[in-house]
Formats: C-alpha cells, structure tokens, sequence
C-alpha cells in the first residue's frame, strides 16, 4: 500500500513517544502513513510489539544539537520529495 504521507516523531523510545507509535500502529487511519522516529541512538530503538503493517524508520538524532536537526530536517525533506517523483 503506498504511503499517504510521513509522520516525524520525536522522542520515539519514551513514554509518550512509544504510546503515540502503539496508536499509529493501531490506528486504521494512520498505520499507512511513513513513520520516521527519532531516537538518539537508532540501534536501541524497540518498536511496540504490534502486528502491522505499518513502515517506519528509526533515525538516530541529537536533538540539543541545531545543526544537526537542521541537517535532519533538510535530509527528511529531501527524501520525502525524491519519494513523490
Ligand atoms: N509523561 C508525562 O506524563 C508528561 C507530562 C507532561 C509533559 N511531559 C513531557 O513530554 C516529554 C516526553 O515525556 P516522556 O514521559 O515520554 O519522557 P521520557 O520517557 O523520558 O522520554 C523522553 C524521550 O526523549 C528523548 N530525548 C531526550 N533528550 C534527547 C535529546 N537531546 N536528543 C534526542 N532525543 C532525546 C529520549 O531519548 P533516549 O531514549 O535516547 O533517552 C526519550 O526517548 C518530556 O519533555 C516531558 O517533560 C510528559
């Protein structure tokens, strides 16, 4: 099923952050979306234990660092253009 958009979500191994994830995979209208979590260290991201189809990408960032979420940000929405055309 071909995305209908991207969700960025920041936070994604915390409370709040793992409980939004559950919903978005539990949710018929959002699961279909594209997930990006940010986590500051993607190699110890745990996705919720769901069963989904739901695509995501776990994307290591530093958050108190501006230049680096500037660079983030301008890779994300490079990526996201590249993907429409
Ligand atoms: N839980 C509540 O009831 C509640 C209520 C009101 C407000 N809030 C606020 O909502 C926010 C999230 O709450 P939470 O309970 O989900 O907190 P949490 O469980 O401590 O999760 C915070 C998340 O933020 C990430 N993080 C922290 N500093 C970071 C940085 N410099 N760069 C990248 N990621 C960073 C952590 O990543 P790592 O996994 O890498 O450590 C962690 O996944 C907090 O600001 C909290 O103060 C929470």
């Amino acid at each position: 099923m071909p995305s209908k958009g991207t969700i960025v979500l920041t936070g994604a191994n915390g409370t709040i952050g793992s409980a939004v994830i559950s919903r978005i995979m539990s949710s018929r209208e959002l699961f279909s979306y594209h997930g990006i979590y940010i986590v500051r260290n993607a190699s110890y991201y745990v996705a919720p234990e769901q069963e989904t189809t739901h695509a995501y990408n776990a994307l290591s960032l530093e958050l108190s660092s501006l230049d680096r979420v500037r660079a983030a940000a301008v890779t994300i929405s490079y990526n996201e253009a590249s993907s429409r055309n």
